[in-house]
């Protein structure tokens, strides 16, 4: 079964970006780490970054057409992309959102997700955990 683990703008830039707010574990550790947790819970995971807003829009059409899972951490986006949200209501299976930080506890403005509300569910705080979660909660709602 097809995943999509997408992640919007800067997330590129793990390992060397603010690791005292993302850790240092890098973006290409991140990719192996999903790759690896989705063949043990028996997924074909993807994982993608793209700093571009019409990029993830475009990913996240596809896969609302072909009815794929998504794990989604939408950097920035999610505090003000209406256009991303309007993608993601879309979407025809689950949606998990994820953050490595916990925006709650963060600057006001990031304590709006204009993306929760059209998701299944969100996981935020526990750092690369975070993704693991993620598709754990997958796992478990296709098998119940
Ligand atoms: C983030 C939190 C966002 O507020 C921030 O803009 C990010 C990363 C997280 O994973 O903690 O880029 O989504």
């Amino acid at each position: 079964k097809k995943v999509l683990v997408l992640n919007g703008p800067n997330l590129g830039r793990l390992g060397s970006r603010e690791p005292d707010v993302y850790g240092d574990t890098s973006y290409d550790d991140l990719v192996k780490r999903c790759e690896r947790n989705g063949r043990e819970l028996g997924f074909d995971v993807e994982v993608r970054q793209t700093d571009d807003e019409a990029e993830l829009v475009g990913w996240l059409h596809s896969a609302a057409d072909a009815a794929t899972p998504v794990v989604l951490n939408p950097a920035a986006f999610t505090h003000y992309s209406y256009a991303l949200r309007d993608a993601c209501a879309q979407l025809t299976a689950p949606l998990i959102e994820v953050h490595i930080s916990n925006p709650a506890a963060r600057e006001s403005f990031r304590h709006t997700s204009v993306v929760a509300g059209v998701a299944t569910g969100t996981i935020a705080g526990f750092g690369m955990v975070s993704y693991d979660l993620a598709l754990q909660a997958l796992h478990d709602l296709h098998h119940r």
